[in-house]
C-alpha cells in the first residue's frame, strides 16, 4: 500500500499535467503572486526568485523586501512590482504588518529567500501562517520559525508548501541530518502529516510529499544545481506554477521537474557544471517548458 503512494515523476507525467495558457487568457487568469524576502546582505535571492517566477507562468508578481535592499529594485526584472517595507539594519523590521501585504489580494504568497532569521522575519512568518489567505509557500529562513507554529499550520484551510534542504528538514522534523538522509521517505510522510503541509525535500531526486502521504520522486537535475541560489529559483518557479493551479501536487512536482530539466539542458547545450552560475539556469526555463509536449 505504501508503494502505491510513491511514484517517479517523469516527462510523461509533466506532459500529462502541465497547465497551459488559453488563447483568450487575461493576466488575472494566471494569478497574482507575492514574493517576500531579501535583505541588504542577500538581495540576489529575491532577484533570482522573481525572475524564475515570471518565467514560470505568473500573471502579476509583487516583490516585498526590506527597503534598503536597494539592489533589489535595481536588479529585479522590470515586470515586477515593488513593495519596499520597513526595515532595521537591512532586515525586515519587527514593526512590519501583513496588512502592508494585504495578502488576500494575492493567489499565493512565498516567503523566505534571503530574509535572514531576525525578529522581523519571525514576526512576518507568524503573521503569514496565521493570516495569509491564499496558498502559502515557505522556504529557507522562513522554515526556521515553523516548529513553533505547527498548531496554526494544522488549522489552515489553504494549502502550504515547504521547501527544505536536508539541513532545514532536520530542524523541521527535530532529527539529525543523518536521519533525514537515512529515511527520507518515512520522515517526509510523518512531517507532512504533522505540519499539514506539502513538503519538498530537496537534493538529488527531490521528494515531494503531500499531507495525505502521496509521494513523487523527481527524475531530473544534476550537480550544476549544487550552488547558492538554485533553491531561490525553485521557490520562484513553484510560486509561479501554484498561483492558479487546479491541484497543488502536479504543480509542485512539475516545478521541481522543470527546474531540474533546465539545469540538464544548460549543461547539455551550453555550460559546464563547473563553469556556470545559478542565473544561467533561469535562461534555460523556456527550452525546458517547450520540451514538455
Ligand atoms: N543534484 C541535483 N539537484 C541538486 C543537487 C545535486 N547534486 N544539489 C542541489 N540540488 C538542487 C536541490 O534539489 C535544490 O532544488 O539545488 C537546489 C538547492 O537549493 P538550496 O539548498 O535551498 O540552495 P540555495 O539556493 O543556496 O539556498 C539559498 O536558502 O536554504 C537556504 O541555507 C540556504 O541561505 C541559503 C539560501
Ligand atoms: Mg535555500
Amino acid at each position: 500500500k505504501e508503494r502505491e503512494k510513491k511514484q517517479l515523476w517523469t516527462g510523461q507525467d509533466a506532459a500529462g499535467t502541465l497547465e497551459r495558457r488559453s488563447g483568450d487568457a487575461h493576466k488575472g487568469d494566471h494569478g497574482r503572486g507575492l514574493l517576500i524576502g531579501g535583505s541588504a546582505a542577500m538581495p540576489g535571492a529575491i532577484q533570482m526568485a522573481s525572475k524564475a517566477c515570471l518565467y514560470s507562468g505568473a500573471g502579476l508578481l509583487t516583490a516585498a523586501f526590506p527597503s534598503s535592499a536597494a539592489a533589489v529594485p535595481a536588479g529585479a526584472p522590470p515586470e515586477v512590482m515593488m513593495l519596499p517595507l520597513q526595515e532595521e539594519n537591512g532586515y525586515f523590521s519587527r514593526e512590519v504588518q501583513t496588512d502592508d501585504l494585504s495578502a488576500d489580494a494575492y493567489d499565493a504568497v512565498a516567503a523566505g529567500p534571503g530574509m535572514g532569521r531576525g525578529k522581523g522575519a519571525e514576526v512576518l512568518v507568524k503573521q503569514l501562517v496565521e493570516q495569509a489567505e491564499g496558498t502559502l509557500l515557505l522556504d529557507a529562513d522562513a522554515l526556521y520559525f515553523l516548529p513553533e507554529h505547527i498548531e496554526a499550520l494544522q488549522q489552515r484551510r489553504q494549502p502550504v508548501v515547504l521547501t527544505p534542504h536536508p539541513g532545514e528538514m532536520a530542524r523541521l522534523a527535530g532529527v539529525s541530518v543523518g536521519e533525514v538522509t537515512q529515511r527520507r521517505f518515512s520522515l517526509s510522510r510523518e512531517t507532512a502529516v504533522r505540519y499539514n503541509c506539502c513538503i519538498v525535500l530537496k537534493g538529488p531526486h527531490t521528494l515531494v510529499t503531500m499531507p495525505d502521504g502521496t509521494q513523487t520522486i523527481n527524475t531530473t537535475g544534476n550537480e550544476a544545481l549544487a550552488r547558492g541560489g538554485t533553491g531561490d529559483i525553485l521557490t520562484g518557479m513553484i510560486l509561479g506554477m501554484i498561483l492558479k493551479a487546479q491541484e497543488i501536487q502536479p504543480a509542485v512536482s512539475n516545478a521541481v521537474y522543470l527546474h531540474g530539466l533546465a539545469a540538464d539542458l544548460a549543461v547539455q547545450h551550453e555550460f559546464d557544471s563547473y563553469a556556470m552560475a545559478s542565473t544561467d539556469i533561469i535562461s534555460y526555463l523556456p527550452p525546458a517548458f517547450r520540451s514538455i509536449i
